[in-house]
């Protein structure tokens, strides 16, 4: 008889663990496929992976600063990676982040293609996955929960309004040179197809040259040097995609022996603290800001869809512009 309860009892509690094994793998797929929330409880301690671009500017050290914190702060465990503005080495994260099974994949690409399979990996394994900073282009939208950053287009449009209202008035040709992120990444496209938008609508806006600086001051610093070297004093406004080669650029204008913010006007991205610094220098005329301090709203969503919540496809995150006469009095409330 006793042996008989003891069969029974074992039954009883294998059965038990297989339930609770196919529940929690319920979940987790629930997650992925449908971009709804696994059903978790938001009070769940996660372990979260988050491959990150890589160092490249003030705007990135700022973001990696966010998000890492927000992570821990919360009470999760992170496993980071820093891609060093190589896809190669994104696609080998995200493949060791689903290796080791964790519970969300925050990923911010460098570029917007060639992340189907390893996204689809992801899925397959059950694991959500947030973009975070910059999307990708790619048409099967249930290979990712949510998107959370700046309407990069909108950045672009700002830039070239602001442009237009410094210009009313002016005769004859503008002559811009572009120093454009880097070449297939988000920023880098929807920044320049929003100033072009504007630009169409006022023809005597040239853009003369056109590079990419990588999102980086040295990168900025080389290119400009070039444009220089080509056009010289023909190039009346400097639009650089981010603060950063803004930064490097300023340099190269001033070695050529032009004055930055005054013959050649300065716009940039991002709203860093060295922009401020360079305007309320007199070097740089504008910067629109692109708000990198999103990772307690990051971990919110991570949390809330952990606890079965249905996100928004895209979220955005709130962003100004900041002009010369600006600087200095907002130099020192600058978080980044
Ligand atoms: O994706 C955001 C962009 O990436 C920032 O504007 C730029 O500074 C960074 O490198």
């Amino acid at each position: 008889m006793a042996r008989r309860l003891k069969s029974v009892g074992l039954l009883l509690i294998m059965s038990l663990v297989l339930v609770l094994a196919a529940c929690s793998s319920a979940s987790k797929e629930g997650n992925a496929s449908t971009g709804e929330g696994g059903g978790g409880s938001s009070g769940d301690k996660l372990v979260i992976g988050f491959s990150q671009v890589g160092a490249e500017s003030e705007w990135r050290t700022a973001n990696t600063e966010s998000i890492k914190s927000a992570i821990t702060d919360a009470g999760h465990e992170l496993k980071f990676s820093d891609a060093q503005q190589k896809q190669e080495n994104q696609i080998k994260a995200i493949r060791s982040f689903i290796a080791q099974k964790v519970d969300a994949i925050v990923f911010s690409p460098v570029v917007e293609t060639g992340f189907e399979t390893v996204l689809k990996e992801a899925k397959d394994a059950g694991i959500p996955v947030f973009l975070a900073d910059r999307a990708v282009d790619i048409e099967d939208d249930s290979l990712w929960v949510t998107f959370l950053g700046s309407d990069f287009v909108e950045e672009g449009r700002k830039a070239a309004n602001w442009l237009a209202e410094e210009m009313e008035g002016v005769e004859g040709d503008i002559n811009i040179v572009e120093l454009q992120g880097t070449v297939g990444s988000a920023p880098a496209i929807d920044r320049k197809e929003g100033f072009e938008e504007v630009m169409a609508e006022h023809p005597n806006f040239k853009i003369i040259k056109s590079q990419s600086g990588d999102f980086t001051r040295a990168k900025g610093k080389e290119v400009m040097e070039a444009f220089l070297k080509s056009e010289g004093e023909n190039i009346d406004v400097l639009y650089s995609h981010n603060d950063d080669m803004a930064i490097g650029a300023i340099q190269a204008i001033e070695e050529y022996g032009l004055k930055p913010g005054e013959d050649i006007k300065v716009i940039g991205v991002d709203a860093v603290k060295g922009a401020f610094e360079a305007m309320a220098a007199g070097k740089m005329n504008v910067t629109v800001e692109c708000n990198p301090l999103f990772g307690p709203q990051l971990v919110d969503l991570i949390e809330a869809h952990a606890a079965g919540e249905t996100l928004e496809k895209r979220i955005s995150v709130k962003e100004s512009i900041y002009t010369m006469d600006q600087a200095e009095e907002l130099l020192p409330t600058r978080k980044y």
